[in-house]
C-alpha cells in the first residue's frame, strides 16, 4: 500500500437505537475529516430498512471504499447472532452481505462496544495501557469490549451477565434504567458500583472505561464509585463508534 492510499478516509457508521451517524474518518489518527450525518433508525429496525438508511450515508458522502460500521449485538464474521434491542430479524442474518448489497461498497460489521473500545484504546482513554481494560458503553444497553494489553476478546456481553438478586446488568444498570425509573445519581451509581465491583472480582481488571452519552455526566456519578481498580470516563465521547467501525474498515483492508 502506497502512502496516499493509506491516507485515504474511511467512511465510519455507528448504527444505534435511535440514529445511525457517519463520518469520514482519518484511521491512522482517528481524526473526523467531516461533520457527522446523522439519520434516524428506521422503526422498526428491520434489516431492510436500516440497509436503506446505510445506503442513504454512503451516498450522502459519495464514498466509494471500504466501510466500517458498528452494530448493537453478537456480530461474527459478518453474520448478527443476536438482537437485544433491535429488530429480531437481524438474527442469524449475514449483515456484511445484506449491508454490501446495499450500498455497493464494501461493508464490515462490529459490535457497537467493541468498536468504541477498539478507538478508546488506540486513540482514547485506554491508549498505551497495558493488562485487562474493560470498556462499558452505558447506554440503552450495555455494551462491553476486553482487552488484553490493547488486544479485544470480541463479543463478551458483559452487559447481559445476571447479579445477585436475579437482575440482568443492562436491565438495572444501564442509562435507560436510570431514566426509566427516574433515578437520582447516587441510587444509579450504587448500582453501577455493584455491577463493576462484581466484574472486578471476575476479572481482576487493571482499567475500566466507561463510555455511552452517560459519560459526558461522569462527574455525577464518579464519587459514588467505589472501586480498586481506576475508572476514568472515555475520552472519545460520542465519535468512539464511527472511529472504531473506520478502524474495523482499514483492518479489513
Ligand atoms: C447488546 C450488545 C451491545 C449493547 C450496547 C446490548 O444489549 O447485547 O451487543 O453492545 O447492547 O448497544
Amino acid at each position: 500500500m502506497d502512502n496516499d492510499a493509506q491516507a485515504a478516509p474511511l467512511l465510519g457508521i455507528d448504527i444505534g437505537g435511535s440514529g445511525i451517524k457517519g463520518a469520514l474518518v482519518r484511521a491512522q489518527t482517528g481524526e473526523l475529516l467531516t461533520e457527522r450525518y446523522r439519520l434516524e433508525t428506521p422503526q422498526p429496525s428491520t434489516p431492510d430498512a436500516v440497509a436503506r438508511t446505510v445506503a442513504k450515508i454512503v451516498r450522502f458522502f459519495d464514498y466509494q471504499g471500504t466501510v466500517g460500521c458498528t452494530f448493537p449485538a453478537i456480530v461474527k464474521g459478518g453474520v448478527t447472532l443476536s438482537a437485544a434491542n433491535v429488530d429480531k430479524g437481524w438474527v442469524g442474518l449475514d449483515a456484511d452481505a445484506l449491508l454490501t448489497e446495499a450500498t455497493g461498497c464494501e461493508v464490515h460489521l462490529l459490535n457497537d462496544a467493541d468498536a468504541a473500545g477498539r478507538a478508546e484504546v488506540t486513540f482514547g482513554a485506554g491508549k498505551d495501557r497495558a493488562g485487562v481494560v474493560i470498556v462499558l458503553t452505558l447506554g440503552t444497553g450495555i455494551g462491553s469490549a476486553l482487552f488484553l494489553d490493547g488486544t479485544l476478546v470480541p463479543n463478551t456481553e458483559f452487559g447481559h451477565l445476571f447479579l445477585a438478586g436475579g437482575q440482568e446488568a443492562e436491565a438495572w444498570a444501564s442509562d435507560r434504567a436510570r431514566k426509566d425509573e427516574d433515578l437520582h445519581w447516587k441510587k444509579w451509581g450504587g448500582r453501577l458500583d455493584a455491577y463493576l465491583k462484581h466484574l472486578e472480582f471476575i476479572f481482576s481488571p487493571d482499567l475500566f472505561i466507561l463510555g455511552g452519552g452517560v459519560s459526558k455526566k461522569s462527574d455525577k456519578f464518579m464519587e459514588f464509585l467505589d472501586l480498586k481498580t481506576p475508572v476514568v470516563p472515555a475520552a472519545l465521547r460520542n465519535e468512539a463508534g464511527i472511529v472504531g467501525a473506520a478502524l474495523w474498515a482499514a483492518h479489513a483492508e
